[in-house]
């Protein structure tokens, strides 16, 4: 995973950095844009109750949404950010949290991006790596995304 933190990090410099720099990023051959099942609103519920108490005290949700944080995603799979939340946050207490509690905050986490629900509850079980988490067309936050 440190790969895809470092990218993601790489991804919010350059956005930092410059206002229109360019964005070497991974197209992410074999991802999809088109689950047949992402999460429910229930879970994305449950999502904020978690992320209330566990991720708080460190994010706001801001900074966990939006252009920036998608910029610093694109390309990369759904995935890739449920592994990075279940492996390595808390960042003070890594895996302290039920693997449940990991997707309904991840479910979040989408919601937050503009992802809307759809279908089932999303799962560790679930090919989440080919599942793109930020068409490029969605970018911004965008809530009429719906790829
Ligand atoms: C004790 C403080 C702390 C807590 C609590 C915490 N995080 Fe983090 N989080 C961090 C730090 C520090 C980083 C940057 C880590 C790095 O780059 O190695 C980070 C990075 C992240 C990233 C990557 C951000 C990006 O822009 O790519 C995500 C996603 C994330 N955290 C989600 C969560 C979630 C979800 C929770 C709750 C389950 C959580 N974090 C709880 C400190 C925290």
């Amino acid at each position: 995973m440190k790969l895809v933190r470092g990218s993601a990090l790489i991804g919010l410099a350059l956005a930092a950095g410059s206002a229109c720099g360019t964005f070497a990023q991974n197209p992410g051959a074999g991802v999809t844009s088109t689950p047949r099942a992402l999460y429910t609103d229930e879970q994305g519920d449950r999502g904020a109750v978690v992320f209330g108490a566990a991720c708080a005290g460190c994010h706001s949700e801001g900074e966990l949404s939006g252009r920036l944080f998608q910029i610093g995603w694109q390309g990369k799979s759904v995935g890739a950010l449920f592994t990075l939340i279940r492996t390595t946050m808390p960042f003070d207490r890594p895996a302290l949290l039920q693997e449940h509690e990991y997707a309904d905050v991840t479910a979040y986490i989408l919601r937050l991006n503009g992802r809307p629900a759809r279908g089932d509850e999303l799962q560790s079980s679930q090919p989440l790596e080919q599942v793109e988490l930020f068409p490029a067309s969605g970018l911004a936050g965008s809530a009429t995304s719906d790829p």
